[in-house]
């Protein structure tokens, strides 16, 4: 039986699907490469391109192997983009989850583990934020998992499809042996940003707002490192395979870090002085976002192991000094 994999050659997906393969489950690739690349799936994983909207093609992939449970990547993830191109997100979003339930309904399949995020919730009302918390939104991004989010819950609800929601805080670093890394293009995240400062491709960052309410003026973020994510993934299907209930987990460290600490966390490990400017706030961006994650670690088992920031940078950076290109353009 295999695991299908949406969005398997993203950043994410990729480690996400490394951890799989160590699992020695059998893997099949799903990914159009939009914002994927090639070279990120590891080989012994089978690779298909395409878009899950296509039916017939998504049809083909599950006509021709056993699948047992989708782990759903394939989405876009930027709050500015969202926020100026909202469509955008619902046709990938909203419309690749109902083209993709629509053929497991089909198939009989019957587990799914969807990627969620903190910005289902908006600006919080509680910190650490608990799963049970409000979703106010406050942009399409955010907006469209969660409304992927409830489209999943009727979905159980009429078919029988099983499903862990990870509402993912901020994911960061790079798989802890260099395997594989983080490469956006554009790159729009605080930390692969900064290192490009570091690496003297870019001359400064700037600041998005420094008149926040938070100790510093500038935003506070969960920060958790990549492989982290990859696992809970892994208990999560272990999860659907023996009890076969549905649930949502948050996936933080409990610890926020403002974007000056951040910063300054580079600053120490790279010895680069890294220039900074303040600009206005950027559309969408809540004050604080750090989760309770308690949840995952009571019923998932889920025990984070490379928690402290310095260990989530320093990988970066090691895989940045060694493909200050990202993939590069054979990464296609
Ligand atoms: N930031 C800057 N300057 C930059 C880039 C970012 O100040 O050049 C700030 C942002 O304003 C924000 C923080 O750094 O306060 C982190 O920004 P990122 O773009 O790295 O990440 P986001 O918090 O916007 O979003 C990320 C994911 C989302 C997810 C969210 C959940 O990209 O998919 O975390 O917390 F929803």
């Amino acid at each position: 039986m295999a695991v299908l994999v949406c969005g398997g050659a993203g950043y994410i997906g990729s480690h996400t699907v490394l951890e799989l393969l160590e699992h020695q489950e059998e893997v099949i690739v799903v990914d159009n490469l939009v914002t994927g690349s090639r070279a990120a799936v590891l080989e012994k994983a089978r690779l298909y391109i395409g878009d899950i909207q296509e039916e017939q093609f998504l049809e083909k992939i599950f006509e021709n192997h056993q699948i047992n449970a989708v782990i759903h990547f394939a989405a876009n993830s930027l709050v500015s983009e969202s926020v100026n191109d909202p469509l955008k997100y619902y046709q990938n979003n909203v419309h690749g989850t109902l083209c993709l339930l629509k053929i497991m309904v089909k198939f009989n399949v019957k587990k799914i583990v969807f990627s969620s995020t903190a910005a289902t919730y908006g600006e919080p009302v509680n910190i650490p934020i608990l799963e049970t918390d409000p979703t106010n939104p406050t942009n399409p991004y955010g907006e469209t998992k969660l409304t992927t989010e409830k489209m999943l819950r009727w979905a159980d609800d009429a078919y029988g499809i099983k499903h862990v929601i990870l509402r993912y805080f901020n994911v960061a670093g790079a798989h802890i042996d260099g395997k594989l890394g983080e490469d956006h293009s554009p790159e729009t995240h605080l930390i692969p940003l900064i290192l490009q400062v570091a690496l003297d491709k870019r001359d400064e960052i700037l600041i998005f707002g420094a008149d926040y309410d938070t100790d510093d003026g500038t935003c506070v973020r969960d920060y958790i490192h990549v492989t982290d994510i990859a696992q809970a993934h892994i208990l999560a299907l272990e999860k659907l395979n023996n009890d076969n209930t549905s649930a949502i987990y948050n996936l933080g460290n409990g610890k926020g870090f403002s974007v000056k600490e951040v910063i300054d966390c580079v600053r120490k490990l790279t010895k680069h002085p890294i220039p900074v400017s303040i600009s206005p706030r950027r559309p969408g961006d809540p004050a604080i976002l750090i989760a309770s994650s308690k949840k995952a670690v009571k019923e998932l088992g889920w025990k984070p192991k490379y928690g402290d920031l310095e260990t989530m940078i320093s990988s970066a950076w090691e895989w940045f000094k060694k493909h200050p290109e990202g993939y590069g353009s054979n990464g296609k």
